[in-house]
């Protein structure tokens, strides 16, 4: 659909719309653009398959609404389209890096930031004295230990150093450009970076996120700050004042999959040392366990838990959702068989219809093989738990 057409959103997408959002599905290449590289959130989808369905299913002005927003990778692409943005997540670093991604930096800002950058060697040198109190002793920083002793003592030294940045903007910026450092000198690591690769490292990733910061303004020019809500989708209701007085013309979303193990609160260190780092530096709160961000435990027999969760969440998207919206996710299952019928029970319980109803045999379905996801779950059957299938519904 043209920007500024004004024609009606399309009543069901012709079969050529709905070969277009599979085709963007499909893409394989690493995320990349706009400020999608400013950290690597885990499952995050692609932004091409973002951006296509905003395109496709919903008009300059319209809210689109992504109930577990992730990384943000949905709010980015809606902006970036003149649509207004509404995320929600249950996990307040997904909330951190859809500000951060999203924020609006002065030009004032950039030179502060720069400047904090160029004194990167001094403020996160070894040498200098932790002070008493510091964040460094912080029970965020459990398990940076060993090898990653170092880089917890600099990342400390810099964090203490942000009040020296005038404005909330700016201090925000340089907290998300340490998160991506760090997310490259830990997670996942068994040796770390020296200090030197770190400090250097911490330089080009501001330099670059700056670029990308910028350019995302000039192409977001008129779009509108985000509403971006920490809270479980099933309360949703609740902000319905915060939606523009409106509700969502457009849901693009990709929920917690059944029975799938996502590590989205934790980095892995020295193996499979969990660490929350990542709250430490945002300076975000955490204390919750992986089964508040995946639907409930996912070693339950019969995804009891999930289902019921998926219902109440489905509910409070339901009622935020204007009548014929079009309801576009992106989702994995276990045990695609069985899971995959609970899902769309529980889509038809809340009040959406499946477009595309022609999938009786389920193998018929679009299947996407994951491209090296960190999860962890058993194949079975004809699809694989590293595949996703993309689910298109209306609301009623
Ligand atoms: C598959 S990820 C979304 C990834 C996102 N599409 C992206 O591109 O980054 C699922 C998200 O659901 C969130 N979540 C889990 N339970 C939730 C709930 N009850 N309400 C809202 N979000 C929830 C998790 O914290 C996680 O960020």
């Amino acid at each position: 659909m043209a920007p500024g057409s004004g024609a009606a959103v399309l009543k069901t997408p012709p079969e050529e719309v709905i070969r277009q959002i599979l085709a963007a599905a499909a893409d394989q290449r690493a995320v990349q653009g706009a400020t999608h590289s400013f950290y690597k959130y885990p499952a995050r989808f692609s932004p091409v398959f973002a951006s296509s369905v905003v395109q496709a299913l919903s008009r300059p002005g319209d809210l689109v609404l992504d109930p577990y927003m992730g990384g943000g990778t949905t709010v980015v692409e809606t902006m970036l389209a003149g649509r207004r943005a509404v995320g929600s997540d249950i996990n307040s670093l997904s909330v951190f890096l859809a500000g951060a991604k999203t924020a609006a930096v002065s030009v004032a800002e950039i030179r502060q930031i720069e400047a904090w950058l160029k004194a990167v060697d001094s403020t996160m040198s070894y040498r200098r004295k932790t002070r008493r109190g510091s964040t460094a002793n912080d029970v965020r920083t459990r398990n940076l230990d060993g090898g990653a002793r170092s880089i917890r003592k600099v990342l400390g030294n810099a964090l203490g150093s942000l009040t020296s940045l005038p404005s909330e903007a700016a201090r925000q910026f340089v907290r998300c450009v340490l998160l991506k450092s760090s997310q490259w000198a830990l997670d996942g690591r068994r040796e770390f970076p020296t200090l030197v690769e770190f400090r250097e490292r911490v330089r080009t990733d501001g330099r670059t996120m700056l670029g990308s910061i910028s350019s995302f303004a000039a192409h977001a020019v008129e779009a509108e700050p985000p509403c971006l809500i920490h809270d479980s989708a099933a309360n949703l209701p609740k902000y319905e004042p915060f939606l523009g007085g409106g509700r969502a013309d457009l849901v693009v979303t990709s929920p917690p999959y059944p029975g799938i193990h996502v590590l989205y609160h934790r980095w892995q260190v020295l193996g499979r040392r969990e660490t929350p780092a990542p709250y430490w530096i945002a300076s975000r709160t955490d204390g919750h366990g992986a089964a508040h961000y995946g639907f409930g435990d996912r070693s339950e027999p019969d995804q009891a838990g999930y289902f019921s969760q998926l219902a109440s969440c489905l509910r409070g998207i339901r009622a935020v959702t204007k009548r014929g919206a079009f309801f576009v996710q992106m989702v994995s299952f276990k045990d695609p068989k069985a899971h995959l019928r609970r899902f769309l029970e529980c889509m038809s319980d809340a009040g959406f219809t499946e477009i595309c109803t022609a999938f009786d045999d389920q193998s018929d379905r679009f299947w996407r093989p994951v491209p090296g996801r960190k999860w962890h779950a058993a194949v079975r059957g004809k699809t694989s738990a590293s595949a996703e299938t993309v689910l298109i519904h209306r609301a009623d």
